[in-house]
Parts: C-alpha cells; structure tokens; sequence
C-alpha cells in the first residue's frame, strides 16, 4: 500500500490537510481539472444543454420577519460577518449603532447593503484592539456570534486552545459598555459536556457578577428556515427582573411533514398560534414535485476546515440527503444563470450563491459579495437571520 502523506503543510493546528496517498491525490486533481474544463466550457457556451429552468424561488425569508416600527433600542454588533444578526436586529426594530468583524469581505458586503450604517472591517473591525468604553451610555444591547471553529467537529474542537477563541472578547467587550442586555450565538456543540467547563469559567463566571444569563438552543426550521441547523443562545440582562420576564422565543413553524422523527424530538409548549408549515428545500427554491422534499442539510461555511471549497457539504450523511433532493452541492455558482448553464454530471439542479443565502434566511434584497468560496464563508458562517428577529423580538419585548 502506498506511504500515506499530507498535501498541506503549516502550522494551524486546526487545519491538518488531507491525508491522501499519491494514488487518491492523482485521482482528486483529475477530478478537480475535469471539473473546472467543463465549467470553462460551459461559460464560454460550449458544455451540454441545460436540463433545468431557472429557478423562481419560492421562499422569500423577509416573509418570517415581518418588519416591526422602530423601537428605539440600540444594538452594536461583534463578529458581524455578512450580517445574519445585523439584519434580523434591525427587521425586529432596533437601531443600528455599529458593526465589527475584521474579515474585510464581509465588511464590502455589509457596506454595499447599507452604505449608511457604521461598519468597521479589516484592521479597524478587530475586536481585540477596539477600546469600548466610549460606547458605554450609547448601546442597550450588544448582540454577536464568536467563531465556531474551536467548538465545531469541523474546527477540531480544540475550545480555548483555539487561538480562534473569540468569546473573552465577547465578555470583555460587555463589561466594558454594560448595555442592559447581551446576546451570543454558537453552534450547539458549545453545549455539549464537552465544553461546560469551558462555558462555565469563560461565558457564565466572568459575566454573571453584572448579569443574569439564559441559555437555550434553536432549531432554525422551527423558524421557517429550510435547513438542518442548530444553534445555542446565551442571552444576559443587568436587571435580574428583566431575565426573569424574558422567554425564549416561541417556535413558529412546523417541519414534522419533512422530519417527523427529528420534529418529534423538539417538544412546543405554550404555543401561542397554530404553527406555520416550514417549506423544504426543493420548495423554498422554487423546484419542480419529484416527489420528495426535505430540508437541506447544514449547509458547510466554506471558510471553515482544511480547505477554502465552493461545495457546502458538511458530511457523508448530507451527501448523500442532497443527491436524494436532486440538488448537486458541489461547485456552488456565482449566479443561478450560470447554475442552469453549467450541468451537473448526473443532471442534478445545481446549487447556485443565492440559493445557499435563501436556504440560509437571507433575502434577495441581502446578496452577499465575493468570489463563490468567499460568499459561501460568510453565508455559512451567518446565523440565519429569522432566528434573530425573534430573539432580537424577545429581548425587546422585556427592557
Ligand atoms: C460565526 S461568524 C459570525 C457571523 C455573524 N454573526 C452573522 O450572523 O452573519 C464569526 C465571525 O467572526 C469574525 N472574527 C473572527 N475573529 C475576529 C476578530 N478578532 N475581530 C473581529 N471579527 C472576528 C469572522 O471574520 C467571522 O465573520
């Protein structure tokens, strides 16, 4: 059998390349060279003809979010990335004071969609050199979602080891402003018992002396969003009264006709409306019945893991949910045009930059910038932007 090497060398623990032997690294380029001489055929008109009409999505996200008048609270955003939190705070009625993220693509985006708000990117939106203290008086809740990396499997969980471990920032950015309330996101792993030391001495410890922590998970379909994805909420309040109001926000939709054994995992108490019914993704993409929907699986951020990539697979098992929804994942296109003019090999309807936004929350009217890779990072890194406004909602509704 052949010597098993690294193709990538460096010196981030977290990315460890693939092992590969020569043999599979030869098969791996003939693909990647196939791959890219039937795109390039294709755009310049010479691949097969295209087997699929372009999509007229049916989803349009901003329908979860209804946009609520002003409400006079002021949010200032950390990790902003492309928005996903950003969006959701202002459809629920906040002001937006500013934003920070040091990723400069995701700071072009953000510009280009609201050239009037304050966005800081690059050098000047990195939060470990920002000084705080002048916001103190001028925000009543910061709300942000520290990378994932170091609790994600595809992070290699490596928690506080993780030089990506962005959540003492998080805390020291509250301690230093004291808005009446906080919110953080991550993905639900941070919640596992792996990680409730971590929680306990870097989230819960440092913040708890000035604020009354809640914790919850949400499942983003239970909010209309036509994807398998989870994430964990800790939201604080300053006033113990305040916490005591709050409540997690209520689930809007149903999935069960999709997922019913996973649907019946989640229990709904204390609903206040019947429940809406949350579209698949075929559906939500405006696709024709083949007969079966469902929802797409997590979709994978391209920034995250060995490799920058324009697939959104996260793993064997959505692969393989994928080929069962006729939806080829793997190079993403910049635009459903060109989604319809490169063919899939198997003849799947290819997934195109706005379709990944849609089955992420966004609407149309948020198109996120960049080279395909570079939108994928920041939309699979975005929290879906309807779970947001029911929080943001929520955390109104008690100051
Ligand atoms: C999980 S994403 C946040 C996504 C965002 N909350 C949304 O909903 O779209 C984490 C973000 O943290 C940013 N980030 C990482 N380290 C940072 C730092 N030192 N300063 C500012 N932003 C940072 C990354 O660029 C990334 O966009």
């Amino acid at each position: 059998m052949a010597e098993r090497v690294f193709i990538r060398k460096n010196d981030k623990p977290w990315r460890q390349g693939w092992e590969l032997t020569d043999d599979e690294r030869d098969v791996f380029r003939q693909r990647s060279r196939q791959s890219n001489a039937a795109k390039v055929a294709a755009v310049r008109g010479h691949g097969p003809e295209p087997v699929h009409d372009i999509n007229v999505p049916s989803l349009d996200p901003d329908d979860l979010m209804a946009q609520l008048p002003t409400n006079g609270v002021r949010s200032l955003s950390l990790f902003s990335g492309c928005g996903g939190l950003d969006h959701g705070y202002e459809r629920a009625g906040y002001e937006h004071v500013a934003s920070y993220d040091h990723y400069a693509p995701a700071g072009e985006t953000m510009r280009a969609i609201r050239p009037s708000w304050e966005v800081y990117s690059g050098e000047a939106g990195d939060v470990t050199k920002v000084n705080w203290r002048p916001y103190r008086g001028r925000v009543d809740v910061v709300h942000g979602g520290p990378p994932c990396q170091p609790f994600s499997m595809a992070g290699r969980q490596l928690g506080k080891n993780d030089t990506r471990d962005m959540f003492p920032e998080f805390v020291r950015a509250v301690l230093e402003i004291k808005p009446q309330a906080f919110m953080a996101e991550n993905v639900a792993a941070l919640g596992s018992d792996k990680f409730s030391a971590y929680v306990k001495n870097t989230i819960i410890k440092p913040l708890s002396a000035e604020y009354q922590v809640v914790r919850f998970q949400l499942t983003a379909a239970s909010f209309g969003v036509p994807q398998r994805r989870q994430r964990l909420f800790f939201v604080g309040f300053r006033s113990k009264r305040a916490a005591m109001r709050f409540k997690a926000p209520a689930v809007t939709h149903s999935f069960a006709h999709l997922e019913p054994r996973r649907a019946a995992m989640l229990s709904f108490h204390d609903l206040e409306a019947p429940l809406e019914r949350c579209m698949g993704a075929r559906e939500a993409l405006g696709l024709p019945d083949i007969g079966f929907d469902a929802l797409a699986p997590t979709l994978r951020s391209s920034l995250t893991g060995p490799r920058h990539t324009t697939s959104v697979v996260s793993s064997v098992t959505a692969h393989k949910l994928w080929t069962q929804l006729g939806i080829w994942p793997n190079g993403v296109a910049p635009t459903r045009e060109a989604a319809r003019q490169f063919v899939a090999a198997n003849g799947d309807f290819r997934l195109s930059v706005p379709d990944c936004a849609i089955l992420q929350g966004f609407p149309e009217s948020w198109p996120v910038l960049g080279s395909v890779y570079v939108a994928l990072g920041q939309i699979g890194n975005a929290v879906p932007p309807p779970l947001a406004y029911h929080i943001a909602k929520q955390i109104a509704a008690t100051l």
